[in-house]
């Protein structure tokens, strides 16, 4: 038989959401795991075209381990189907996996050891728009130290990835006067993903929903 040469060199394996979740494993790289119940990677479509990123999970979160499901859950779920789109035709993650004692924010070091997954998860499903909920969220993916009032409202870049910053849905439960700021920023989104305004041409918000 002839030569056929050297064998290929292997194919690097295939980045997908199922490796980064086995990459992260039983995760002990911060100090969080000690408390935690669930590892809360991130739910959604793999192929989403928007991404949300919050800042970290809750306790309900932790204790289902699935993101946004307590009360400011049930807000950014209707917030996504006002938008037209129901939870499953986006992706939901957070900053940080593992849901800090008392709810505090994450500190530096806990952010530091879990952002490298969330960049791969974003780098794997490539969607066109990231709403970052929040000022952690805008904050970290956008390296800035700038307050969210300041940073919401437009689109910024990161990954090659456009990102509008807004209001986390739990600020909104304890200032609903922002609500309609948090419409303006999400109708924003829908326009540069060319999704159908909601009828009625609704400039106002959908009661209970967003602005209410
Ligand atoms: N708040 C967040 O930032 N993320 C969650 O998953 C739940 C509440």
């Amino acid at each position: 038989m002839a030569d056929q040469g050297p064998a290929p060199s292997p194919v690097p394996c295939a980045e997908t959401l199922a490796r980064i979740r086995q990459d992260i494993g039983d995760c002990q790289r911060c100090k969080l795991w000690r408390q935690r119940r669930h590892i809360v990677f991130g739910q959604g479509d793999p192929r989403a075209r928007l991404v949300f990123v919050g800042e970290g999970p809750g306790f309900d979160e932790d204790r289902q381990g699935e993101p946004f499901v307590g009360a400011a859950g049930q807000l950014l779920t209707k917030i996504i189907q006002a938008m037209g789109l129901s939870r499953e035709q986006v992706y939901i993650c957070n900053i940080i996996k593992c849901h800090p004692p008392g709810n505090r924010n994450p500190e530096a070091d806990e952010i530091a050891a879990c952002l490298p997954f969330l960049k791969r998860q974003l780098a794997v499903i490539a969607p066109d728009c990231i709403c970052a909920l929040g000022a952690v969220a805008a904050r970290t993916l956008l390296e800035t130290d700038l307050p969210i009032s300041k940073l919401r409202g437009r689109f910024h870049q990161v990954q090659g990835i456009v990102v509008m910053p807004t209001f986390h849905p739990a600020y909104l439960l304890r200032n609903p006067e922002q609500k309609r700021a948090v419409w303006e920023d999400i109708q924003q989104i829908m326009v540069r993903l060319g999704l159908p305004r909601p009828s009625r041409g609704q400039s106002r918000p959908p009661t209970g929903a967003t602005p209410g």
